[in-house]
């Protein structure tokens, strides 16, 4: 069950080899290729490792997403930005390697950052993971621009290196524009010397030049909250401020043993103070067991509305698509917005656009799925990838006396992680009136009453684990989901 780690196997010069050619890793695209597990509607790497999304923005028309890309196995090691795009959120394109580590100040690795367009031209933001012979890190942040024709062309000079009163970890950029401010500020996810997680802000009146250290995030209550925040991520939906980061080096409540989180709040942020105030506590942007990295898209015109995207993976979790050489793929991109004051996520409307046909309701499931079911108030139990004899299974079941979702995955066949939890819950405190699972090939994300809370999961079903069980009197309707990426090999 605990699957050995990929760095226990990997030596260090094969995990930070820079990749020279395509026909490097053609085999491997083609062995990974023929993987039963590969997705079929959702971002995944060629070969190798995806974590964190990187660089999603609207530009021209066209959806641009980078991600973190190891293409040499299923490893943290060197790292890359591998470019799909899409028209819709739905269908990608692989466009092949996006950003290279290729200059002094990133060369072990091209890390986390976001993109912004500005009239004519997309911009990226990166954070160069510089390493001396030492193995000492200094990361920087730096630029790029996408030109009309494709290529990337980094700035020669990064915009800022770290600061020294704060840890080696200061990194992914998340660039906004405040209109009312004129300004355009950059989050950058931070570690102080008592080792707690911080935001720290930048800003200027350009994006590309004249950035300056503007102060520390002040998140009143939040001093003392995890060792480190990855991915910060700031948007603004309705009036409201809401606050998105990865927390890291610390257990939370109802995460069982991880130490990786991604968290959320809604509140008001002060850019005259650098204060963000949330309305209330933090929630979970996810509950689930492999969720991480999230980030908003830049360029989504619709003030009511933002677009999510994430890794369903967790930075030391491993699957079992690691030792075949490739994990990660991302989540369906969500629709965000704020109803009363509560934050809903929402599968993009378009995914509609892609069922193909209904299912039937007959307890097994066709594969690759939307799934939506009904419950009269009170008791709730649905079972997926259970055995033909309803046993085993992803259980679902909504405990009266918690008020909360319990989640179990320990009955699969394909068991791993345990180490870090295999049950977890989620509050529902008003009960459970809907829940949408939508399944590909080795994930399922859950929406919760509509959105109003969400579990995502890596399962790897075995050949005899597709049926389901559910709740009497529960309405289940179940749509196909067309493929609506190709696993093409684009370097
Ligand atoms: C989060 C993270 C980021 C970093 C990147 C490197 O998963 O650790 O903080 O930029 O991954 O791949």
């Amino acid at each position: 069950m605990r699957l050995p780690r990929p760095e226990q196997i990997w030596t260090h010069e094969q995990r930070y080899r820079i990749l020279k050619s395509p026909d490097e890793i053609r085999e491997l695209h083609d062995r990974v290729a023929k993987d039963p597990y590969r997705q079929t509607f959702h971002v995944q790497p060629i070969a190798g490792l995806s974590s964190d999304p990187n660089g999603f923005a609207y530009h021209k028309g066209v959806w641009h997403l980078y991600y973190q890309w190891c293409p040499w196995g299923a490893v943290h090691g060197i790292k890359y930005w591998y470019h799909v795009t899409s028209p819709d959120l739905i269908h990608w394109k692989n466009e092949g390697v996006g950003m290279a580590p290729d200059t002094v100040y990133d060369n072990m690795g091209c890390h986390s950052g976001s993109g912004i367009a500005v009239g004519d031209d997309l911009y990226l933001l990166y954070t160069g993971n510089h390493r001396d012979e030492n193995w000492i890190r200094t990361p920087y942040t730096c630029a790029a621009k996408l030109g009309e024709d494709g290529k990337l062309t980094k700035l020669p000079k990064p915009l800022f290196g770290p600061r020294d009163d704060y840890s080696e970890h200061q990194r992914d950029p998340k660039v906004v524009y405040v209109p009312e401010k004129k300004k355009y500020y950059i989050f950058i996810g931070a570690q102080n010397l008592e080792k707690q997680g911080r935001a720290l802000i930048y800003e200027s009146d350009q994006p590309l030049e004249g950035w300056k250290f503007a102060g520390e995030l002040k998140v009143p209550g939040f001093e003392a909250f995890g060792g480190m925040w990855e991915c910060p991520c700031i948007v603004r939906i309705s009036g409201k401020d809401v606050l998105i980061f990865s927390p890291q080096y610390t257990k939370l409540p109802g995460r069982a043993e991880s130490t990786n989180h991604n968290v959320y709040m809604v509140g008001h942020m002060d850019y005259d103070t650098l204060t963000f105030t949330p309305d209330s506590g933090y929630q979970y942007l996810d509950f689930g067991f492999d969720f991480y990295a999230a980030q908003c898209a830049a360029n989504v015109e619709d003030p009511d509305k933002a677009i999510l995207i994430s890794w369903i993976g967790l930075p030391d979790n491993h699957y079992p698509a690691d030792p075949k050489d490739w994990e990660g793929t991302m989540i369906v991109p969500r629709e965000l917005r704020i109803k009363d004051g509560k934050l809903y996520q929402t599968p993009v409307a378009d995914l509609e656009k892609v069922w193909d046909g209904e299912a039937p309701a007959d307890g097994t499931l066709p594969g690759a799925c939307d799934m939506l079911v009904t419950v009269p108030e009170g008791a709730f139990d649905l079972n997926l990838f259970t055995k033909a004899d309803g046993t085993g299974g992803f259980t679902i079941h909504y405990d009266q006396e918690k008020k909360a979702l319990v989640i179990d995955k320990s009955k699969l066949d394909e068991r791993f992680n345990d180490e870090v939890g295999e049950v977890l819950e989620v509050p529902v405190p008003d009960g459970v009136k809907n829940i949408r699972a939508i399944i590909d090939s080795c994930s399922v994300e859950l929406y919760i009453n509509d959105g109003a809370s969400t579990f995502s999961a890596h399962v790897y079903p075995s050949a005899a684990e597709h049926g389901y069980t559910v709740t009497d009197g529960a309405q289940v309707k179940i749509w196909k989901i067309k493929p609506t990426v190709v696993d093409d090999f684009v370097v």
